[in-house]
């Protein structure tokens, strides 16, 4: 697998009308492309069906059987796929959406032993609260997170014509998603290898 792109996935975290969230994950996905390292996917919470009713069981034990809706295939489909991650999350209430923690719940083998990166803005924070508890909830689904993250304070200020004006972010984004594909390699060379023992 060493020269071979692994598959990325983007998630736009907010479904907010009016949302910046899709102005944040193109520009993402933009410099995850020019990594060259990943067949990138961006998937859009705000174009799948994701209700807040859950089945009876966990999907922990369900497997493949788990009754999604099927407005969610496309997400359960990338997820599963997926060698690794990238959250773009903006922050509410101190804390992430609530349209991505019922993502997040609707699935779990598919997040099980790999990598997420997080990419979060907001106000003064920069959305790094609702990363702290991104981090917290994805390793209860026995998830890989990333150390170094991208975070935009005062996005409203710091962002023009769909571009960070930090001259800097560009370096940060790709020190992440350096970091991203050698747990991407690792993980999937490792998920092949044996099971993961959850
Ligand atoms: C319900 C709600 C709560 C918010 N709480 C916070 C907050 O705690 N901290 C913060 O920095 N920004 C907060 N904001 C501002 C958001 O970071 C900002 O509106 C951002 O654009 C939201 O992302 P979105 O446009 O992709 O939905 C909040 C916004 C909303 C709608």
């Amino acid at each position: 697998m060493e020269n071979e792109k692994h598959k990325l996935v983007v998630i736009v975290g907010s479904v907010r009308e009016g949302r910046f969230g899709p102005v944040v994950a193109s520009w993402v996905a933009e410099q995850a492309a020019a990594h060259g390292g990943f067949e990138v996917e961006v998937v859009d919470l705000a174009e799948i069906d994701v209700p807040l009713s859950l089945p009876a069981v966990s999907p922990k034990y369900a497997g493949d059987d788990y009754p999604r809706p099927a407005g969610m295939e496309s997400l359960t489909s990338a997820l599963e796929a997926a060698d690794a991650f990238i959250v773009v999350t903006p922050e509410y209430n101190h804390s992430y959406p609530a349209s991505l923690k019922a993502a997040i719940d609707w699935h779990f083998t598919q997040w099980t032993a790999k990598p997420v990166a997080f990419v979060s803005y907001g106000g003064a924070a920069g959305g790094r609260h609702a990363v702290l508890h991104l981090e917290n909830v994805l390793t209860e689904l026995h998830a890989v997170t990333v150390r170094d993250g991208l975070a935009f304070p005062n996005y409203f200020t710091a962002w023009q014509d769909g571009r960070p004006l930090d001259p800097e972010a560009a370096g940060y984004a790709k020190t992440l998603l350096e970091q991203l594909s050698w747990w991407a390699a690792a993980l999937h060379t490792a998920r092949q290898t044996a099971p993961y023992p959850a």
